[in-house]
């Protein structure tokens, strides 16, 4: 952060405060804004979950919410479709990290052939479980593989996170160590960052109020550059900066993607 920018934060503390009081008052009620509150930390904000709602993105009950929405292609998807396509040149699995109900897999189906893709989906338990339910209706194709865990993930996988680092806890580096061998290709999207001091704020998704985390860019960076990889390509995602309603001062977020390459 530099220190002009330190200093308006710095100026601005009071009024945050205050603003943070008013945000756990209208988390409360149901005209809560989508992003409500600004935390120093990920137990921060759950702390200011009101009674009476969830937690955390890690409930059955939450799991088909916007599912349509996120089951759909969006400008956002384009960067992440381009590169599958060209990594898919040669055939390989893919593992989708938060990948939900398999979204992405029905969102890019029909203008990328991933009829022959190994493509397994890692997520939350209790999402991969109504994933389940739904696949096993036949509400979902056959051929996705879901589970929770990292454990016999297939080789030489390209890696997808889309639309995970928002409420995943840790850092890119804590993400890495959950694998056996380190991917060659990683393609994350819609990374939420600042170039302010990192923080997060209360994602409305449902009945739960989710930790949802605007991670400072240049830490990002840093981390990735200690773990091996290259940041062969970036892009910016402009429809999805988010304002958070209860602190105006903060700056909007910007979203992010990236095609990191393990270097040699
Ligand atoms: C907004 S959805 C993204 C869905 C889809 N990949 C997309 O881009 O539209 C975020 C997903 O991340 C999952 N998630 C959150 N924390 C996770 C973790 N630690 N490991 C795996 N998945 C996680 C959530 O359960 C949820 O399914």
């Amino acid at each position: 952060m530099s220190k002009l920018r330190a200093f308006e934060r710095a100026l601005h503390a009071p009024a945050i405060a205050a603003e943070t009081v008013l945000a756990r008052l209208l988390s409360k009620t149901s005209r809560a804004p989508r992003f409500c509150g600004v935390y120093n930390s990920r137990k921060e904000a759950l702390d200011a979950v009101p009674r009476g709602r969830l937690a955390g993105y890690d409930h059955a009950e939450i799991a088909q919410v916007s599912l349509p929405q996120m089951s759909r292609r969006r400008g956002a998807d384009y960067p992440v479709m381009y590169w599958l396509s060209q990594l898919l040149k040669e055939p390989r699995p893919v593992v989708d990290v938060g990948g939900h109900m398999g979204t992405k897999y029905l969102a890019f189906r029909d203008v990328l052939d991933v009829s022959a893709v190994d493509w397994t989906v890692v997520d939350l338990p209790q999402i991969i479980g109504a994933a389940k339910d739904l696949q096993r209706d036949g509400a979902l194709p056959a051929a996705l593989r879901f589970q929770s865990d990292y454990d016999d993930l297939p080789e030489g996988a390209i890696v997808v996170a889309s639309g995970l680092f928002q409420y995943f806890d840790g850092n890119f580096a804590d993400f890495l160590a959950q694998f056996t061998n380190k991917p060659k290709h990683i393609v994350v999207n819609k990374v939420a960052t600042t170039a302010d001091t990192s923080f997060f704020s209360l994602e409305k998704i449902g009945n739960s109020r989710v930790p949802y985390h605007i991670r400072n860019i240049a830490e990002w960076k840093a981390v990735i550059s200690t773990t091996g990889y290259e940041i062969a390509d970036e892009w910016t995602i402009p429809e999805l900066s988010h304002r958070i309603a209860t602190h105006p001062r903060i700056s909007p977020s910007v979203s992010r993607g990236m095609y990191l390459k393990l270097s040699n």
